[in-house]
């Protein structure tokens, strides 16, 4: 199907144009694949409505050019002697400086371990702690799955819990960090991917290191809505989540925490010297970086910091804010709608010393993201519908946050375990879930207007136009229809949305 869709648009970014229309009402970037048309099961082409960009946004096309204008030097990277290879070794080199500098921490003492993405930033600073079974992790129950795995492989997990609104305040992380035994790290989220609840991160980091532990900042979906934070000792984020979707991503932390032990992977580029029997491991950031790079990955990550960069802060703020507060809102407005979250109904004001003020609903800082879901209507089938009847591209499921999910759901043990079961038989079609729409630099509010109307349609209980069937293997719904795009030979596209 993609490959008969066209590819590229004509957004603007409002920057450019100068008569710069109110925040939210056109993209803020110009992105590829931006005004693509997909097919709907009446048979008709509607403009995509991406509200997805809590899982992967497009490339910037200030990205896609820097990529394309590479590539005639692509060569490898601390390898050869040639021209290219030189080439190609500095623009690597260049982004790793440009990846410290947009964390606010170049020409210091960190480092930038360039890798895939956030799951692999988590696991590879889980190794190279060197925790052992009885070191303690102090995490919280609002990570996603990539900033709890990597934990329990090496460390003891203490858990900060969250209150019925997905919050936890700073008083509940100081009450997990003064416990014993003295927690090795703290590792919390910068922006929650289910709710968009921003956590307190300096206040989080100043408790933690007034106490001597250092701390890890999930910031996969922090990184491409706010600077990031001086306070985290590390942070891990992703190049596809902000407009560089070419594969790379990044862990970065003191020099000195990669100087001495076994790096996450062994092999060539990492080492000064190897014998059969002996290996002198080289100096961070390549001890850390066995294997030959991505350097078209690192290329295009540098590119999208300086898109973000070139755009201003204030501006992707303000574009956000307005499209959250429209979200939110509007679907907090439809009758039968549920919307997960600080953000949602029942709102809890900041009380006391130490107490996240997530306050009002319209003065909550959060991302645009909202989580909802529709009484009576299942999640995989809100999803499959605006995606088939409307072209509106969101995610279901549990969004790779079960434990945090499973509580803003309000489930008990004994849902749980019966979701367990069913999931252990094969049988994901009662697999608890949500919906959710996330907006980024492309997104409009004609986007979320869209959405709002489609959810108040699927909210009313008007039938549906198309029979859809459920998939019990992944839960997933599908339209029962020949039209173009959404026939059952056209479902081979379509994997599992609700696995996490
Ligand atoms: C908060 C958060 N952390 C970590 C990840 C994992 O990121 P990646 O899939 O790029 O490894 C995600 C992805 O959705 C996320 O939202």
């Amino acid at each position: 199907m993609a490959s008969s869709l066209p590819s590229t648009s004509g957004a603007r970014p409002v920057a450019s144009t100068g008569h710069a229309p109110p925040a939210g009402h056109a993209p803020l970037a110009d992105l590829v694949g931006a005004g693509t048309s997909v097919p709907c099961v009446d048979g008709t082409e509607r403009p995509y409505r991406d509200l997805d960009s809590a899982a992967s946004t497009p490339a910037m096309t200030s990205v896609a050019e820097r990529v394309v204008e590479f590539l005639p030097m692509y060569s490898s990277v601390h390898r050869g002697a040639g021209f290219k290879s030189r080439a190609a070794t500095a623009a690597y080199e260049d982004a790793r400086r440009r990846i410290l500098e947009f964390c606010g921490r170049g020409g210091g003492d960190d480092v930038a371990v360039i890798c895939r993405n956030t799951t692999e930033a988590l696991n590879h600073l889980a190794y190279r702690l060197d925790l052992s079974p009885g070191d303690v992790v102090v995490t919280t129950v609002v990570e996603h799955h990539a900033n709890l795995l990597p934990w329990a492989r090496f460390a003891t997990r203490r858990y900060v819990e969250c209150d019925g609104d997905g919050v936890f305040s700073v008083a509940d992380v100081v009450a997990a960090l003064d416990q014993g035994p003295t927690p090795k790290l703290l590792a919390v989220t910068g922006a929650s991917n289910v709710t968009g609840w921003l956590p307190p991160i300096a206040e989080l980091c100043d408790a933690a290191h007034e106490r001597g532990i250092p701390v890890v900042c999930d910031a996969a979906q922090l990184a491409p809505h706010r600077p990031l934070p001086k306070g985290p000792d590390f942070l891990a984020f992703s190049g596809h989540k902000l407009y560089a979707p070419f594969g790379a991503g990044a862990l970065v932390g003191p020099r000195a925490a990669f100087a001495e032990g076994e790096p996450f992977l062994a092999g060539g580029g990492a080492v000064d010297l190897v014998d059969l029997d002996e290996v002198i491991w080289t100096d961070p950031p390549e001890r850390e970086e066995a294997g030959s790079p991505n350097v078209v990955g690192a290329v295009a990550f540098a590119a999208a910091l300086d898109g973000l960069e070139q755009i201003g802060w204030e501006k992707v703020m303000d574009h956000e804010a307005r499209l959250a507060a429209r979200l939110v809102d509007g679907l907090g407005a439809i009758d039968g709608v549920r919307v997960l979250g600080p953000a949602g109904a029942g709102i809890r004001r900041g009380a006391g010393p130490g107490t996240a003020d997530v306050g009002h609903r319209a003065d909550v800082d959060r991302l645009a993201v909202a989580t909802f879901d529709v009484e009576g209507v299942h999640h995989a089938l809100v999803a499959a519908r605006l995606s088939a009847e409307w072209g509106i591209g969101v995610r279901h499921g549990c969004f790779c946050a079960h434990p945090y999910l499973l509580r803003l759901l309000g489930l008990g043990p004994s849902d749980v375990a019966e979701a367990r079961r069913q999931v252990m038989a094969g049988d994901r079609r009662r697999i608890p879930g949500a919906v959710r729409a996330s907006c980024g630099l492309g997104s409009t509010t004609d986007d979320v207007d869209a959405l709002l109307d489609a959810v108040a349609v699927l909210a009313s209980g008007e039938t549906a136009p198309v029979p859809y069937v459920q998939d019990p293997t992944t839960g997933d719904f599908f339209p029962v229809t020949t039209a173009a795009g959404w026939s059952p030979a056209d479902r081979a596209a379509g994997g599992g949305c609700a696995r996490g």
